[in-house]
């Protein structure tokens, strides 16, 4: 198959070349190349959306499209612009208005944005819903398949949520290690080559419809016992309530001086989503220890760029140390 990704220079866009390329198809990627590079095999198409680079993949009729971005402009232009017998879209959970977990693809959506691109990631949901209509209707449902994921996680996780608790286990002198008191909330961590070879092979079968597609519902305590099997010396757990973590201003979740994947309250329910719509069309998980792996060998070869997410050592170090003195270690 002739495939098209709209994308193909960060995490997803390139492990959905990759597993192309392995299982034979013709793959373009259209990017300016400021995410990364495509990877080998895929042919790169070096353009900028925003002014007019689509022309350069204009006049081909791809197999299949798949198109990863969030700006319903972008996405309403390229529907207009660029034939292809099956498209793909992938948009996001953040569809859905509410976080309580255990609903399907039929549970209701946030209103769709209307301008042609956000003014905030507060919008990042109204945006993918508006990009999911264009396709759907700019298109037509009998040849487009809407894929949302929940969170993405592996190698190459440029928000480091995945990579940040095998990475701090793994530290040679820090071995204490400051955690939640969280460890039965649920997380679903979809590892991103297993997502990316699913969508390839949904574009060769030409596989329709909407469906979440999220990692098998495990813990947060299941995330860090895999993550500390993955160190050579055993880290020491200091554990710490959530109320404490908010009073220091420690952020749940993701992002700068944040404590990753931790979800207090009932935004947990955000990894509580049913995927049977994609397991019963054929996707697949590997292990959580080897997602957690991919990310820490990725991290550890990336060195020390600026992570995106998680504690300072110093900050982790005195923080620990406030919460001793207080008495609010667990
Ligand atoms: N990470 C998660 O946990 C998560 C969860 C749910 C859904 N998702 C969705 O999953 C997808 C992830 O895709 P991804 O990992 O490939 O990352 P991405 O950051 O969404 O990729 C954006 C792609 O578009 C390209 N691009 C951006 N601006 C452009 C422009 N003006 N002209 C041409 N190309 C442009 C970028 O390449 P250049 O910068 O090189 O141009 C890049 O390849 C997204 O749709 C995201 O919303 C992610």
């Amino acid at each position: 198959m002739q495939i098209l990704i709209l994308g193909g220079t960060a995490q997803l866009g390139r492990a959905v070349g990759s597993a192309a390329v392995r299982a034979g198809h013709d793959v373009t990627a259209l990017a300016r190349g400021k995410s990364g590079e495509v990877p080998e095999g895929v042919r790169h198409v070096v353009g900028d959306r925003d002014t007019g680079g689509l022309g350069a993949v204009r006049g081909t009729t791809w197999d299949a499209v798949i198109e990863v971005a969030s700006q319903p402009g972008r996405v309403r232009q390229a529907v207009a612009e660029v034939e292809a017998r099956h498209w793909v879209y992938v948009s996001s959970v953040n569809v859905y208005a509410s976080v309580d977990g255990a609903t399907d693809e039929s549970a209701a959506l946030v209103e769709p944005l209307e301008a042609d691109s956000m003014s905030g990631p507060e919008e990042y949901g109204a945006a993918k819903v508006a990009c999911e209509r264009a396709v759907l209707d700019g298109v037509g449902s009998d040849r487009v398949l809407v894929v949302r994921p929940g969170l993405i996680g592996g190698p190459e996780d440029g928000t480091d949520r995945s990579s940040y608790w095998p990475y701090r286990m793994s530290h040679p002198v820090e071995r204490r290690v400051l955690m939640p008191d969280a460890v039965s909330q649920p997380v679903q961590l979809l590892d991103v080559r297993d997502l990316a070879e699913w969508l390839v092979v949904c574009m060769g079968q030409g596989v329709t419809g909407v469906v979440d597609a999220v990692g098998e519902e495990t813990t947060l305590g299941e995330v860090l016992a895999e993550s500390a099997a993955l160190a050579n010396e055993v880290p020491e757990p200091v554990v710490v309530d959530a109320q404490w973590l908010a009073e220091q201003g420690v952020n749940p979740w993701m992002g700068p001086r944040s404590l990753p994947l931790w979800l207090p309250g009932e935004m947990a329910g955000m990894m509580r989503r049913s995927g049977v719509a994609a397991r019963e069309l054929g996707l697949r998980h590997r292990p959580l220890r080897d997602t957690l792996r991919a990310a820490l060998a990725d991290a550890q070869r990336r060195g020390d760029r600026p992570w995106a997410a998680g504690l300072e050592w110093k900050d982790e170090r005195d923080l620990i140390a406030r919460a001793r003195e207080s008495g609010r270690r667990r």
